[in-house]
Parts: structure tokens; sequence; C-alpha cells
């Protein structure tokens, strides 16, 4: 077979290789590493919701549900966003349901930008970020965030934006430093928005992993609810990351517009999980405080054992990530110390630097994941110590 001379990747889509969580977590597969890589749970979600999505197979929840989503998972999520977030939605017109946030977060850009349009997001910045904004044929303008406090430069933040900006893409909790972006921050971003009128899509699949400071929906604050989507998923709450049914929230209009590329996409998502997460959604606050404090433990526990291995460590705030900088150690390259690890220490942690443009910023960073059982937090540690010995 002769090759194409045009290649076959677009050119939109030229550099975004095989995501780094793919490319880690195989590597750990392959080596027998302890996997302190991607960011999924080693252990299962609550039985009873894992019940309920074995009920919704078998009593026939098995064809494509409605294209907004079934009204009970609607409702819950319309439920769920005022029980937490004191967020009024209306689950027939404000809510869609969606595969995953990572669908949500790509239907939001397909739909509301256009080509030659701006996205300003922050650096470190999850990488289907850069992927979605490319295939929406935007351009990213890039805000960066820097440890050991990851705060917004006011000035930098001001000098991303342009009369081209469509929209400013956020993320709190933030992955994958850590930070929950507190109010003054949001306050800024709020003030942005309104003055240039632009939109704002917020990703907050970590929502229920603070451990510190209080996560704010940037659609409450004056003037955002308007101009906002807010996106979040049942993967990290719920410990179910491979069921993929996330959600898009916002006033009607904004919320027709990312169905309208949802629903070419993948038409409709999952219909027994659904159900499940519907039932999820609604658990008693007991479930969230066990899930965050025992996140925060975790959180804790790596924490010190990367500190007891010599890294200089970046508490995080939130979500399932801390970053350590490598050059306490003796180290300055997150990147090659990454791919050598599983060989070194039987460990697979991912390169920060993977999630900046600004490559000297992430260089000697590495981000491990502490949503894992302790035993394994504790040999992971004690294998990173040993790297010193
Ligand atoms: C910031 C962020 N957004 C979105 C996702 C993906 O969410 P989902 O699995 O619901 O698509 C992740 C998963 O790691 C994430 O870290």
């Amino acid at each position: 077979m002769t090759a194409p001379a045009r290649g076959y990747l677009t050119e939109r889509l030229a550099g975004f290789g095989t995501t780094i969580f793919a490319e880690m977590s195989a590597l750990a597969v392959r080596t027998g590493s302890l996997n302190l890589g991607q960011g999924f749970p080693d252990t299962d979600g609550p039985q009873e919701i894992l019940d309920a999505a074995v009920a919704a197979l078998r009593s026939g929840h098995n064809q494509y549900p409605p294209g907004p989503g079934i009204p009970a998972l609607r409702h819950a999520i319309a439920d769920h966003q005022r029980r937490f977030h004191g967020q009024e939605l209306d689950p027939d017109a404000e809510v869609l349901v969606t595969t995953g946030a990572t669908e949500a977060i790509a239907a939001a850009l397909l739909a509301l930008c256009e080509p030659g349009d701006e996205v300003v997001c922050f650096e470190p910045f999850y990488d289907s970020y850069a992927a979605c904004i490319a295939m929406a044929g935007a351009e990213r303008r890039v805000v960066t965030l820097r440890p050991p406090d990851w705060a917004v430069d006011p000035d930098e933040l001001a000098a991303a934006f342009s009369p081209r900006t469509r929209l400013v893409l956020l993320n709190t909790p933030h992955n994958p430093t850590g930070k929950v972006f507190g109010q003054a921050e949001l306050e800024l971003i709020a003030g942005h928005c309104r003055d240039r009128d632009v939109l704002a899509v917020c990703d907050e699949v970590y929502e229920h992993l603070v451990f510190e400071g209080e996560h704010i929906l940037l659609a409450t604050l004056p003037g955002m609810a308007e101009r906002t989507v807010t996106i979040s998923s049942a993967g990290k709450t719920f410990s179910v990351t491979g069921w993929k049914i996330g959600w898009a929230c916002g006033r009607p209009e904004l919320v027709r517009a990312v169905q309208t590329a949802k629903q070419f996409l993948t038409y409709v998502s999952g219909a027994p999980f659904q159900h499940a997460v519907a039932r999820a959604l609604a658990l008693p606050d007991a479930y969230y405080e066990g899930f965050t404090a025992g996140l925060r433990a975790k959180r804790d526990r790596l924490c010190a054992g990367l500190e007891a291995a010599g890294l200089e460590v970046h508490r995080p705030a939130g979500t399932y990530f801390v970053n350590a900088d490598i050059r306490a150690i003796g180290e300055d390259d997150g990147l090659a110390f990454c791919w050598a690890l599983p060989e070194r220490a039987g460990v697979v942690a991912v390169p920060t630097v993977v999630f900046y443009d600004d490559q000297a910023v992430g260089r000697p960073l590495v981000r491990f994941a502490f949503c894992k059982r302790d035993e394994v937090i504790d040999e992971a540690a004690a294998r990173l110590a040993r790297l010193r010995a």
C-alpha cells in the first residue's frame, strides 16, 4: 500500500500523539510497576451503585436513552447542584448528560468556538483541552500557574485576552496541580468574562475532592450564569471512571448549543449507567463526607511518603494528585525521570511538563496520583525512598 502524499493525520491534530496517561498506564502493565500515573482508583465505587447498574442492565435499560439523558438523572444532577453548590437548574432545559466530562468539554468547544477564536486556559492543563481546542479550529492563549502556590498572575491573565477571545476554559479543583481556585481569582476571571463578553467552560470533575478551601462555582458569580457551562462527571466522585457518565449544565441556550454538537459525537450516553448514577448522586451526605475524608487521608499519606523519600512536595488543596519537585533528589528532567522510573523503582508517575507549553516551568515536576490503596501508596513511597540510597 502506498501512503497518501498528504499523510493521514490532519495538521490540526499533528503533535497530539497517544495521551500520556495511556502511555504511562501501558508502561505500568508492561513493567509490572505500581501505577501512580493515571488518575483512577484501584478500588470500586459503592456496592449499592454497582448493584443499581446491574439492576438497570437486567431490567431492560439497554437501548438508546433520550438525547439529553434520562429524566431521573437530569433531576438528580439538578438536585445535586442545588444541594452542594446552591445552583438552581431546570432539569428539562439546563442539564445535558454526556459521555464523561471529556465529551462535554469537546462538545462545548466544538459548539461554541468558530475557527480562529481564542480560548484562554491555565497551564498546566488537562491534556484533552489542547486537543479539543485544536479540533474546534480555535487557538489557545495560556496563563501559566507556577509552584509553589500556582497563583494566577493578574497581568498575565489580562494579557491573555484579545478581541478574538471567545471563552475561558477553567478547571477547578485543578488537575494536575491540585489547586482550588479561590474567590478572588474567580472574581478576576469573571470580571474579564463580563467586561469582554466572553463565555466560560468550567470543568469541575474534582468538585468533591477539596481538602482545603472551598469549591466555588464560576457560574454562581454575578453575571456568570448566562455565560458559563458547568461540567462534571460521576467518574471521580463515585470511583467509576470507566462508566463515562458526565454532564454539562447552564442556561438553556448554552446547553442547547452543547447538545447540538454532542448529538453528533455520541448521540446518547450509557443507558444503564445513567440509572445507577442517578442513584449515586442521591447518596446521603455521609457518603460524600467519607469520600472526601478518605482521599484527604491518602493525600497526607502520599505527601508524607514523598517527603520521606526526599522530594519537595507541593501539597495539593484538592483532586487526586500531588506534584513533587525532583531537584531535591538531584534530578531535573521529569520526563526522563518518569520514563526511567519503572526500571529504577517499579513505580509509574506522570511528568507534569507534558501539561505545560512553558517547558522550563514544568521540567522538574512529577505528578503522583494518590487515589490508590494505602498499601500501594506505602510501597510506592518505600521504593522511591530507595532511589536516594
Ligand atoms: C480535569 C479533568 N477533566 C476531565 C476528566 C475526564 O473526565 P471523564 O472521565 O468524566 O471524561 C479528567 C480525568 O482525569 C480530568 O482530570
